[in-house]
Formats: structure tokens, sequence, C-alpha cells
């Protein structure tokens, strides 16, 4: 048979070469992940060993402040740097203004004390909107037509975090996307000497059909109807929009930013990585944790490969750290290989 090759020198080169053996694979690889990447989201809800599994998020359960303790245990002995928190707030307190936010004495401020008080070496987050404590599942205050109103709703979560900055929390995330709240929140923070209360601003927060599962584990999904998050969550066709308001969030004072969802924005994780260099996180929210648990429990993917490859991807992307539901489970494989 007569070969097709004509060229002496081909290849001019052999790209192969470094992939041939794990040993140069290791040696070449451009990004990796580790368990400081992660900050593992869980689901708070009142009462006295509650673990309530979350039917659209298989392995997420919702837990008591009780039972959570063990959770916060297992993020400790793994070495998962930050714990998000995110209420499920009982129907008879939610308003339409969603005060209960701001109660001292909530559900949020009371976890994040005995939290902080049990170990203290794990960071706790928390997210500031009003999306789990409003009757209409806004994550604002509305007006007659159901717009959110800025102004208004930037009072209430200045609030919200002043509350929980009281209580000891480590991170604020604001996910609300009203203008301006950044700055009005860092402002009252430095103003009551909250000086080491970080901001994780979700900078570009898309309007996203990829938030149902979560909708349904905090309970905000009947609430929210058919209405939706247009008016203040970024529209998905939108790219430098993105940059726009990580520049406003940074100049109003966050520490760290934040692309959200994922995998469908990874080309918004790299650009802004790229235009500002700063800590920069990506969430990988419940659509996209409740698709690739559906495809392997039906054995179309093969769940710790995706899962990693996933996850590797948002660091390949730029990502500093990923909040995921898969924190623990890939901290259990990163320390099972290592
Ligand atoms: C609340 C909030 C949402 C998420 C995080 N904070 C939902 C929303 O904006 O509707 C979504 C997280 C996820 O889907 O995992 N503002």
């Amino acid at each position: 048979m007569t070969s097709f090759i004509v060229s002496a020198d081909f290849p001019a080169a052999r790209p192969r070469r470094n992939r041939r053996d794990e040993f140069s694979r290791r040696l070449v690889r451009e990004n990796v992940l580790t368990t400081a990447d992660l900050i593992y989201p869980v689901f708070v809800i009142e009462g006295q060993g509650v673990r309530e599994p979350v039917p659209s998020m298989p392995g997420v359960v919702r837990y008591s402040p009780d039972t959570l303790l063990a959770v916060a245990e297992e993020c400790v002995a793994l070495g998962i740097p930050v714990m998000a928190l995110f209420p499920v707030i009982d129907p008879a307190l939610k308003t339409p203004d969603g005060i209960e936010a701001a109660n001292p004495d909530g559900l949020i401020p009371r976890v994040v004390a005995e939290l902080k008080r049990r170990f203290p070496e794990l960071g706790v987050l928390t997210d500031i909107a009003l999306d789990p404590y409003t009757s209409h599942g806004q994550d604002g205050v509305i007006d007659a037509d159901g717009y959110v109103l800025n102004e208004p709703t930037v009072e209430i979560l200045t609030r919200q975090a002043l509350v929980q900055a009281a209580a000891g929390v480590d991170i604020v995330a604001p996910s609300d996307m009203m203008d301006g709240r950044i700055g009005v929140i860092r402002q009252a923070l430095e103003a009551r000497q909250h000086i080491y209360t970080r901001i994780m601003a979700y900078s570009a927060k898309y309007a996203s059909a990829f938030y149902g599962p979560f909708r349904d584990a905090v309970g905000s999904a009947t609430n929210l109807g058919k209405s939706n998050k247009f008016t203040y969550q970024m529209d998905p066709g939108n790219r430098n929009e993105a940059l726009r308001e990580v520049a406003a969030d940074l100049r109003e004072g966050a520490d760290m930013v934040m692309v959200k969802p994922g995998m469908p924005y990874l080309d918004v994780l790299r650009e802004v990585k790229n235009a500002f260099g700063v800590p920069t996180y990506a969430y990988q929210v419940s659509g996209e944790y409740a698709m690739l648990k559906a495809a392997a429990a039906n054995g179309w993917l093969d769940h710790d490969k995706v899962m990693m490859e996933s996850l590797l991807a948002f660091k390949r992307a730029g990502g500093d750290g990923i909040l995921t539901y898969f924190a623990i489970e890939a901290a259990k494989l990163l320390k099972e290989q290592a």
C-alpha cells in the first residue's frame, strides 16, 4: 500500500507526545481542581432532626439547624473552605416586603451564629435577596404592577446584610441584582465597624431557567407562579453588559464577583477574569446539578467523571472557585485520589 503522506518532515509537531503517558499528562496539565475551590450551598429549614430530600435535586436535602452541624463538620473535615446558606422560610412569615429577612432572631442569623461558634474556621456565606421571604417570590419589594422597586429593596437588603454581619457571617453575597446595592451595603457595613465582612457580588446574574430546582428547594416557585425576574436579572443574550455590571460592583466595593449560572456562561466567566483579574466565582446552579444527576441516574453519563470534568472546566474558564451542590462528593473524590 502506498502512503498518502508525502512530506518528509511530517508531522511538523507531535502534540500527542506529551499525552502519551499519565506522568507527562499530569506534568503539562494547566489547571487543576482542589478542595479549596469549592463552596457548598445548603438549604436550611426551621425544626429539629430534619433531613428533607429535594426531589428535583437528588442528594440535596433541607437541614434543620441541628442536622446542619454534621454537614458543617464534614466540610471542615474535608477542607471545604466555605458553606453557603439558603433559607426555607415558613410561609406564615412571608410578606410582600419580605421584612423577615432583616429579623435579627430569624433562621439565618441564628444558624450563622451557631456555625461560627462551633466551627470558627469554616467560612460562612449568606445570600442577600428577599425571594425566600416575600409572599410573591420576587427578590424585592413590588409596586401595584408587580415591578420590583429598586431603592426600597436596597434599604431592606442592607438591613438584611447588617443583621447577618452582626451574627458573624464572613461573606455576604447579594444575589438580587438591584442597582447600586453593593455600594450602599459596603458603606453601611463600614459605618458599623463590620470592616472584615466580605462582599461576593452576584454581579453577572442572568434571568435563567436553570434556577428551577432551587426555587422548589426554597419554596419560592409557587409564590413566583408565572411571573419572572426579567426586569432585574440579566438577559441571557448579553455579554458586554456583564462586564459593566462587574465594573460597577467592584467600584462600589465588592471583594469578589460571581457569574451565574455556570456551565452555559463559561464565556462570560473567562471575559470577566480577563478584564478585571479579581477573585471571580461561578455558580453551578441547581438546574445544572439536576441535569447531570438525572443523566447519571439513567446510566447515560458517568457521574463522577462528568462531575469532575464540569468543575475543572470552571477553573480553565478562569474561575477562582465554584459554588456547587457537588462540593462534598467532589471533595471526597479528591481526597481518595490524593
Ligand atoms: C435568590 C437566588 C437564586 C439562586 C441563588 N440565589 C434563585 C433566583 O434568583 O431565582 C439560584 C441558585 C440555584 O439555582 O442553584 N435570589
